[in-house]
Protein backbone atom coordinates (compact mmCIF):
# COMPACT_ATOMS: atom_id res chain seq x y z
CA UNK A 1 0.00 0.00 0.00
CA UNK A 2 1.01 3.45 -0.47
CA UNK A 3 2.18 5.74 2.32
CA UNK A 4 0.11 7.41 4.56
CA UNK A 5 0.08 11.06 5.34
CA UNK A 6 -1.18 13.21 8.50
CA UNK A 7 -1.74 16.57 7.81
CA UNK A 8 -3.87 19.14 10.05
CA UNK A 9 -3.38 22.08 12.75
CA UNK A 10 -1.32 21.47 15.83
CA UNK A 11 -2.66 19.87 18.89
CA UNK A 12 -5.02 17.49 16.47
CA UNK A 13 -3.08 14.36 17.49
CA UNK A 14 -1.46 13.57 14.49
CA UNK A 15 1.93 12.32 16.23
CA UNK A 16 -0.28 10.08 18.71
CA UNK A 17 -2.51 8.54 15.55
CA UNK A 18 0.21 8.06 13.49
CA UNK A 19 2.50 6.42 15.69
CA UNK A 20 -0.74 3.97 16.55
CA UNK A 21 -2.03 3.37 13.06
CA UNK A 22 1.42 2.66 11.81
CA UNK A 23 1.49 -0.20 14.73
CA UNK A 24 -2.09 -1.38 13.78
CA UNK A 25 -0.91 -1.55 9.91
CA UNK A 26 2.66 -3.09 10.79
CA UNK A 27 4.01 0.44 8.74
CA UNK A 28 6.98 2.06 9.87
CA UNK A 29 5.92 5.72 11.43
CA UNK A 30 7.94 8.92 10.97
CA UNK A 31 7.09 12.36 12.52
CA UNK A 32 8.52 15.02 10.61
CA UNK A 33 8.99 17.32 13.42
CA UNK A 34 10.77 14.54 15.44
CA UNK A 35 12.97 14.12 12.47
CA UNK A 36 13.76 17.31 11.92
CA UNK A 37 14.82 17.61 15.69
CA UNK A 38 17.23 14.13 15.35
CA UNK A 39 19.02 15.64 12.00
CA UNK A 40 19.50 19.01 13.34
CA UNK A 41 20.14 17.96 17.13
CA UNK A 42 17.89 20.79 18.06
CA UNK A 43 14.29 21.30 19.42
CA UNK A 44 11.87 23.10 16.97
CA UNK A 45 11.52 26.34 19.66
CA UNK A 46 15.57 26.89 19.13
CA UNK A 47 15.34 26.71 15.17
CA UNK A 48 12.60 29.12 15.45
CA UNK A 49 15.06 31.49 17.77
CA UNK A 50 18.27 30.64 16.48
CA UNK A 51 18.05 30.75 13.00
CA UNK A 52 14.38 31.62 12.20
CA UNK A 53 10.88 30.73 10.34
CA UNK A 54 11.99 30.59 6.99
CA UNK A 55 14.93 28.51 7.67
CA UNK A 56 12.80 26.02 8.90
CA UNK A 57 10.43 25.47 6.50
CA UNK A 58 13.28 25.06 4.01
CA UNK A 59 14.73 22.11 6.17
CA UNK A 60 11.09 20.72 6.24
CA UNK A 61 10.65 21.08 2.77
CA UNK A 62 13.71 18.25 2.23
CA UNK A 63 12.38 16.59 5.13
CA UNK A 64 9.16 16.22 3.23
CA UNK A 65 10.30 15.44 0.32
CA UNK A 66 12.49 12.40 1.42
CA UNK A 67 9.90 10.93 3.54
CA UNK A 68 7.15 11.20 1.12
CA UNK A 69 8.91 8.61 -1.70
CA UNK A 70 10.09 5.99 0.54
CA UNK A 71 7.08 3.35 0.75
CA UNK A 72 4.93 1.52 3.58
CA UNK A 73 5.03 4.57 6.20
CA UNK A 74 2.98 6.77 8.05
CA UNK A 75 3.95 10.67 8.13
CA UNK A 76 2.87 12.80 10.82
CA UNK A 77 3.20 16.07 9.34
CA UNK A 78 3.82 19.57 11.15
CA UNK A 79 1.02 21.48 10.79
CA UNK A 80 2.60 23.81 8.45
CA UNK A 81 3.45 21.80 6.06
CA UNK A 82 -0.03 21.77 3.61
CA UNK A 83 0.57 25.40 3.05
CA UNK A 84 3.54 24.98 0.54
CA UNK A 85 3.28 24.11 -2.68
CA UNK A 86 6.49 21.97 -2.82
CA UNK A 87 4.97 20.26 -0.07
CA UNK A 88 1.18 19.72 -1.12
CA UNK A 89 3.60 17.85 -4.67
CA UNK A 90 5.44 16.08 -2.53
CA UNK A 91 2.71 14.45 0.19
CA UNK A 92 1.42 13.51 -3.48
CA UNK A 93 4.24 11.44 -4.36
CA UNK A 94 3.17 7.78 -5.61
CA UNK A 95 -0.29 8.29 -5.12
CA UNK A 96 0.61 8.53 -0.96
CA UNK A 97 -3.04 8.83 0.88
CA UNK A 98 -3.88 11.84 2.80
CA UNK A 99 -5.43 12.11 6.01
CA UNK A 100 -6.38 15.57 7.78
CA UNK A 101 -6.94 15.19 11.33
CA UNK A 102 -10.05 18.65 12.23
CA UNK A 103 -10.05 19.72 15.65
CA UNK A 104 -12.27 22.99 16.90
CA UNK A 105 -10.19 25.17 19.27
CA UNK A 106 -11.18 24.92 22.90
CA UNK A 107 -9.84 20.56 21.70
CA UNK A 108 -6.70 22.54 20.04
CA UNK A 109 -6.05 24.79 22.83
CA UNK A 110 -6.50 22.34 25.95
CA UNK A 111 -4.34 19.79 23.91
CA UNK A 112 -1.45 22.02 23.35
CA UNK A 113 -1.60 24.34 27.34
CA UNK A 114 1.29 24.24 29.44
CA UNK A 115 3.52 22.87 26.17
CA UNK A 116 5.88 25.85 25.25
CA UNK A 117 6.82 22.96 22.44
CA UNK A 118 4.86 25.20 19.75
CA UNK A 119 6.85 28.40 18.39
CA UNK A 120 4.07 29.97 16.52
CA UNK A 121 0.90 29.13 18.98
CA UNK A 122 1.69 30.69 22.46
CA UNK A 123 -1.81 30.05 23.58
CA UNK A 124 -3.27 32.84 21.94
CA UNK A 125 -6.96 32.28 21.26
CA UNK A 126 -7.22 34.95 18.24
CA UNK A 127 -4.09 33.82 16.71
CA UNK A 128 -4.73 30.39 16.52
CA UNK A 129 -8.29 30.98 14.87
CA UNK A 130 -6.99 33.02 12.18
CA UNK A 131 -4.40 30.75 11.51
CA UNK A 132 -6.46 27.65 11.36
CA UNK A 133 -8.96 29.94 9.23
CA UNK A 134 -5.94 30.78 7.02
CA UNK A 135 -4.78 27.14 6.42
CA UNK A 136 -8.37 25.45 6.54
CA UNK A 137 -8.19 25.35 2.49
CA UNK A 138 -5.03 23.78 1.97
CA UNK A 139 -5.91 21.32 5.14
CA UNK A 140 -9.06 20.27 3.27
CA UNK A 141 -7.40 19.08 0.01
CA UNK A 142 -6.98 15.84 2.01
CA UNK A 143 -8.27 12.32 0.80
CA UNK A 144 -10.02 12.07 3.86
CA UNK A 145 -11.44 13.99 7.31
CA UNK A 146 -12.13 13.31 10.37
CA UNK A 147 -13.29 15.67 13.15
CA UNK A 148 -11.23 14.29 16.27
CA UNK A 149 -12.45 16.59 19.05
CA UNK A 150 -14.53 13.83 20.77
CA UNK A 151 -12.51 11.18 19.46
CA UNK A 152 -9.71 8.93 21.11
CA UNK A 153 -6.42 8.21 19.44
CA UNK A 154 -7.71 4.31 18.65
CA UNK A 155 -11.35 5.97 17.58
CA UNK A 156 -9.68 7.53 14.83
CA UNK A 157 -7.13 4.90 13.54
CA UNK A 158 -10.53 2.91 13.53
CA UNK A 159 -12.00 5.12 11.40
CA UNK A 160 -8.99 5.66 9.12
CA UNK A 161 -8.59 2.30 8.49
CA UNK A 162 -12.51 1.68 7.58
CA UNK A 163 -11.57 4.47 5.16
CA UNK A 164 -8.25 2.82 3.88
C1 LIG B 1 3.90 24.22 13.12
C2 LIG B 1 3.51 23.05 13.74
C3 LIG B 1 4.41 22.24 14.55
C4 LIG B 1 5.87 22.47 14.12
C5 LIG B 1 6.19 23.93 14.12
C6 LIG B 1 5.31 24.73 13.18
C7 LIG B 1 2.91 24.99 12.32
O1 LIG B 1 4.08 20.87 14.41
O2 LIG B 1 6.10 21.93 12.85
O3 LIG B 1 6.06 24.39 15.45
O4 LIG B 1 3.30 25.86 11.53
O5 LIG B 1 1.69 24.70 12.47
P1 LIG B 1 2.74 20.18 15.04
O6 LIG B 1 1.62 20.42 14.09
O7 LIG B 1 3.12 18.74 15.12
O8 LIG B 1 2.53 20.79 16.37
Amino acid sequence: MKNIVLIGFMGTGKSSVGRLLAEKLGYSFVDTDTLIEERTELSIPQIFAESGEDYFRQYEKKIVKEVCSRANIVISTGGGVPMFEENRLSMKTGGNILICLRAGIPTIMRRTKGRNNRPLLKNDESKMQSLLEKRMPFYDQADFMIDTDDLTPLQIVNEIIVYL
